[in-house]
């Protein structure tokens, strides 16, 4: 067992692990963020590869991988060695000898299959020419280690066979096709072969190219005991290192559009591979970068895409902008007509999302379009941050048909927008207090961030005694969670708070208010607070109910007999 748990720590990269769940940021030949263990308000915690160990300069939490898995996800070691050896791709000898053998052939099924393709490449001309036509070097060939599957239809199988393998279990993982009695035959034939590695740099899946023209272009393996699609990105694993160094990333369409970028000195492109970007794949760049370049063809169908790639990158707390290759190009021909400095340059002039979208606009309508206006309201309220808000407007203004004078215009825009974010459901978020959510939680969504603070000073055993009080009044909240989820706290918990993790006691609430509380837990406005956060949260939650008392009274006994009830209760006011 020790040389497994050396072989595990030698092949699991702390920071990878950390980053997980710690936003790590290179300084030195270190990694430094917020202390997960403590309340953290400065970077005070620390990670070193070259050691493997991480170690907290505030609390003194300090360990290895081992250590992180035990204490963060609160297991024993045995659990912490099998969560480890799966993310190291180490097969446990204590594990299930069965299911280790299992994985074991797969893995080397996919080995000999790629060192076939690679083989095979330089043996077949007409390879050898379509990877020249396509500017294909033998250092690129090499790097990203692509091969080729030959014509006839049975040339990877029967060497499979030869070597031993299942062919029944080669059909699982997408190399073969077949069956036992029909006989079984090569998945990939007269393709070029680009093999798909995890952000581990572990091998899961094959990408086929046909050679020239025929359909489909390519063929790619679907999910597979060792491929999931939707979690997988191409080039994560040669990316990943300049991506946690420059904190952003290149997003573009295709396998060889990546290596384009490469090649150009565009280190950190990536791509998703014969599906659209997903959740999951949002999470995983999450752990590396903060920001994407979204570089597509500017076709329709290249916006379209771009904008959908927008949507699920921001709704992760990615900042998104986005560029474009001239019509009718991508990376790879837009590096082999104009070279690396134009590949550069495209990546580089990017638009924000607001800017991209208002420019497709333009090109589309005219300003005598209403439907220009409406579309770029809509736009405009869909934008977060308030001074690119405040920009656009100002800057369309002058344009404004309907009136003459700019600054007339400039208010019946702003008014329009306004009128257009009131009607969005994300508005309590957009129009909270604190600092914007960079990674909103689906559910944290339906509270203000005042109640995100509250709720996440209840989740945490150093504030929950403090405001606890708070909670006892269901009409300090604003939204209608909010008030639920505090009227659900006190019912169950009526001598006061519990003690301990929230973890343990949790799970005597109503499910739904486990729910919301694990999704305030995630929600980023929760991380690092303080006891003048919360103070603030508190007061802006008091101020908001003062206001709907008086807007009631107002309403009920009307203006001028509210006044007289304030002046009363105000004797000495002046
Ligand atoms: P493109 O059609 O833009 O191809 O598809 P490409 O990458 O530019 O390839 P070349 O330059 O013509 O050789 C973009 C990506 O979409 C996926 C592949 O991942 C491809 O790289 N795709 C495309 C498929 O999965 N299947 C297809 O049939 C076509
Ligand atoms: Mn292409």
């Amino acid at each position: 067992m020790a040389d497994e748990i050396d072989e595990i720590r030698a092949r699991v990269n702390i920071v990878d692990l950390v980053s997980q769940s710690v936003l790590l940021k290179k300084t030195g030949n270190r990694y430094q963020g917020l202390c997960p263990f403590h309340q953290d308000r400065n970077p005070s915690f620390s990670v070193t590869p070259e050691t493997g160990r991480y170690k907290c300069w505030s609390c003194g939490e300090t360990g290895d991988v081992f250590n992180w898995v035990m204490k963060t996800r609160n297991v024993e070691f045995v659990e912490a060695l099998q969560v480890l050896a799966e993310l190291a791709g180490v097969v446990l000898k204590t594990q299930n000898p069965k299911e280790r053998t299992v994985r074991m052939n797969q893995r080397s099924a996919m080995a000999e299959a790629l060192a076939f393709f690679q083989e095979q490449l330089p043996q077949h001309k007409e390879a050898v020419e379509y990877c020249a036509s396509r500017s294909l070097a033998k250092d690129i060939l090499e790097k990203w280690e692509i091969g080729y599957a030959p014509d006839g239809g049975e040339a990877l199988t029967a060497r499979l066979r030869k070597k031993g393998f299942k062919l029944a279990d080669c059909k699982t993982l997408f190399l073969v096709d077949g069956s036992e009695t029909q006989g079984y035959y090569d998945k990939f034939r007269r393709r070029l072969m680009f093999p798909i590695r995890d952000e581990k740099g572990d091998l899961v899946a094959f990408g086929g190219r046909i050679i020239g023209d025929g359909q489909p272009k390519y063929i790619n393996s679907s999910d597979t005991p060792l491929y999931k699609k939707s979690k997988v990105l191409y080039a994560m694993n040669v990316a990943k290192e300049a991506m946690r160094t420059e904190r952003e990333a290149v997003l573009v369409e295709g396998y060889l559009d990546v290596i384009a970028c490469h090649c150009a000195g565009v280190n950190t492109a990536f791509a998703s591979l014969g599906t659209s970007l997903t959740q999951d794949h949002a999470k995983l760049l999450r752990r590396w970068c903060d920001a994407v370049t979204v570089l597509y063809d500017s076709d329709t169908a290249g916006q379209k895409a771009a904008e959908r790639a927008t949507e699920i990158l921001s709704a992760e707390g990615l900042r998104v902008r986005i560029a474009s290759v001239p019509e009718g190009k991508d990376p790879d021909t837009l590096l082999k007509a104009a070279g690396p400095e134009a590949v550069k340059l495209a990546a580089k002039s990017s638009l924000t999302p607001l800017e991209y979208r208002v420019q497709l606009l333009k090109k589309e309508y005219s300003y005598a379009d209403d439907e220009f206006w409406k579309l770029a309201v809509a736009a405009i309220a869909g934008e977060i941050d308030e001074l690119q808000r405040a920009r656009f407007i100002d800057n369309l203004a002058p344009a404004y048909p309907k009136i003459r004078d700019a600054a007339h215009a400039r208010t019946a825009l702003r008014e329009q927008v306004d009128r257009a974010r009131r009607a969005t459901p994300e508005y309590a978020v957009i129009n909270a207090t604190g600092p914007r959510p960079s990674r909103p939680v689906n559910l944290s969504l339906s509270l203000k961030a005042a109640e995100v603070v509250v709720f996440g000073a209840v989740l945490d055993a150093q504030f929950r005694t403090e405001i606890w009080p708070f909670l006892q009044d269901d009409a300090h909240f604003l939204t209608p969670n909010g008030r639920r989820l505090a009227a659900e706290l006190v019912k169950s918990f009526p001598d006061g708070p519990p003690a301990g993790a929230a973890r343990q006691w949790l799970p005597e609430t109503h499910k739904g208010a486990q729910e919301l509380l694990a999704a305030v837990e995630q929600d980023e406005r929760t991380m690092g607070l303080s006891k003048t956060i919360i103070t603030d949260a508190t007061a802006y939650l008091k101020r908001k109910l003062d206001e709907r008392i008086v807007q009631n009274l107002k309403e009920e006994q009307g203006e001028g007999r509210l006044q007289e009830i304030m002046s009363k209760l105000q004797p000495h006011k002046l």
